[in-house]
């Protein structure tokens, strides 16, 4: 009978610590995100993750698996994914070696300065953001070939296979897609005059099969870049977009490069954060930022706290005056790069910063530097299994780009065109004054937010880390950033973290909606900051890899879309 008594108790003390066991892991795994040992794919599609992981399984590097992810983006993802668009990309070798791509769209050739703008002087409404007027010449297809080229190990019909077969075979339709696609279902008919293939009888847990865009994708694959920039491809997009009135031609397209450029490198604390040089203003922002609230002690101020909100909040509002007036494609214009991020300067520039109110806007404008005259994208970030990272954000710009949908060929054009300044001190769509740097110019880049970017610690790589979010893209991977460094945060909870943002103008502080407290609320508004809940009811949608102290890597898929990490 004791012996029995004795049995009965070992096994609930086995029950029970059996459930608290289970219990503690539940409790981990929610607050990691995925763990992976070797490598791992995140991104806005988990067809895409899957596909870029499976690339890296078969042999293939982070520059191979760039390739598949942005092209099955392309597929599965064509409201930010595309080949009729731009982007950038940051990498770190495992060797610890940086370097950046820039494959951001260009003006066309007979474009002018005053393209956008009526006879009075005004910008006409639209015509930088919808129909084949908003359309800058793509530089993915350039992108993805010119990395691929450098450090790749497959070959392309290799990386391009699978993805033909995703866009034969189809994908499912996400609930958050089917709302998408019926948000701009009436845009887009209007725009191309007609219903196309993504409209809004689409349905979530349809299968979609695009064989325009297969097709298109097997001349890339058979006949290399060449085919979208000198080839049939080529040709056929131009003929679609002079059909609708564009500027843009054959010479446009065959004289398109993408760019090596140098990253913006800087130190904040124990961390050396790489990030993308202009024509990205998101690399000198985030310094700037950075360089700015380094001598606050934001851990002790607390996680979305007044006091860090307002150091970060008038951190940026300096950062973004400064962009909009030095910033623009670096080939066109020259940017004042190292006072712009020099500790001197920027320390001048929080001078007069208090904890008692906001700094009026209108005191803040731009730095004097003497001597200077003058809602789509998305991302993913990638660490393959040889130790080499990479962060990439590519866009459309607006969701699904200028609405123009090329039917013969599967896929939407960008209205890149409205990140230009069409006329100084007009702000464009994310809201972003422009000066005479960013004015429009044959063959120029126009500026851009996107933040791809590598952090290191101690020297070895720690994160890959971007996001989608027009002008809040720069604040977005600074929050996420902060998260992990002074908040320690794990690399999900850094990206499902509620987030806001300043950018000078307008004169307020973004907060996602449902996620502040109310009383940080009230207490930013008795300083006398304007507090908007409504404008966006996301604020970024982050991607980021996490190097854990045990070598493992930590996905972080951003919640707000259908993120997903894929590893091994
Ligand atoms: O390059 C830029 O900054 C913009 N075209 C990015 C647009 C964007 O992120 C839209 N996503 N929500």
């Amino acid at each position: 009978m004791n012996r029995l008594l004795l049995l009965c108790f070992a096994l609930l003390i086995s029950i029970s610590s059996c459930k608290k066991a289970e219990k503690q892991s539940s409790s981990t795994i929610n607050k990691r995100g995925l763990i992976a040992k070797k490598a791992m794919v995140v991104s806005a599609r988990e067809e895409a993750s899957k596909i870029g992981a499976d690339i890296l399984k078969q042999g293939g590097n982070a520059f191979d698996a760039m390739m598949a992810t942005e092209m099955a983006l392309a597929v599965a993802y064509p409201y930010a994914g595309n080949l009729g668009g731009g982007g950038f990309l940051v990498y770190r070798m495992a060797d610890g070696t940086t370097g950046a791509l820039d494959y951001r769209e260009k003006a066309p050739l007979a474009s002018t300065k005053d393209m956008y703008l009526d006879g009075n002087g005004d910008v006409i409404k639209n015509l930088s953001t919808v129909g084949s007027m908003a359309v800058g010449i793509p530089g993915t297809i350039a992108g993805i070939f010119e990395a691929q080229k450098r450090f790749g190990k497959l070959d392309i019909a290799t990386i391009l296979k699978p993805v033909i077969a995703l866009a034969n075979n189809g994908y499912i339709i996400t609930d958050k897609q089917e709302k998408r696609i019926a948000h701009y279902d009436s845009m887009i008919r209007a725009v191309n005059e007609k219903e196309v293939l993504y409209n809004n009888n689409l349905k979530a847990g349809d299968n979609l099969i695009n064989t325009a865009l297969a097709e298109t994708l097997q001349r890339i694959s058979e006949n290399g870049r060449d085919e979208f920039y000198n080839g049939e491809t080529a040709k056929k997009l131009v003929e679609f977009l002079q059909k609708r009135g564009s500027i843009i031609t054959l010479e446009d397209l065959a004289k398109y490069k993408a760019k090596w450029r140098d990253p913006i490198s800087f130190q904040y604390d124990d961390l050396t954060i790489t990030s993308m040089s202009p024509p990205s203003s998101g690399g000198v922002c985030l310094n700037q930022i950075m360089s700015m609230i380094e001598p606050f002690d934001l851990k002790d101020y607390g996680h979305n706290s007044l006091k860090a909100i307002q150091v970060i909040v008038e951190a940026e509002k300096r950062a973004y005056a400064d962009r909009s007036y030095y910033l623009g494609d670096p080939d066109f214009v020259d940017i004042p790069m190292e006072t712009l991020t020099s500790h001197i300067y920027l320390q001048d520039r929080m001078k007069n910063f208090s904890f008692k109110n906001p700094t009026p806007v209108d005191s803040i404008s731009h730095g004097d530097i003497v001597g200077y005259e003058s809602d789509e994208t998305t991302h993913y970030s990638i660490v393959d299994q040889f130790g080499n990272a990479i962060s990439v954000t590519t866009t459309l710009n607006g969701g699904y780009g200028s609405k123009l949908y090329v039917d013969e060929l599967g896929f939407f054009l960008n209205n890149e065109m409205d990140d230009f300044s069409s006329k100084p001190g007009e702000p464009n769509y994310y809201g972003l004054i422009g000066a005479e740097a960013n004015s429009i110019a044959p063959e120029k880049r126009m500026l851009s937010s996107m933040t791809p970017t590598i952090v290191e610690k101690d020297g070895e790589l720690y994160m890959s880390v971007g996001t989608p979010g027009g002008s809040t893209i720069i604040t977005s991977v600074l929050q996420t950033i902060l998260n992990v460094h002074e908040f320690e945060l794990t690399m999900q909870e850094a990206v499902n973290a509620p987030r806001f943002h300043n950018q000078w103008l307008p004169d307020e502080i973004r907060m996602e909606p449902n996620s502040f407290d109310a009383d940080l609320i009230k207490d930013l508004e008795a300083l006398g900051y304007i507090v908007n809940i409504k404008r966006t009811p996301v604020i970024g949608k982050v991607d980021g890899i996490l190097m854990l102290d045990d070598g493992t890597l930590e996905g972080g898929a951003d919640k707000r879309g259908d993120d997903t990490a894929v590893g091994f």
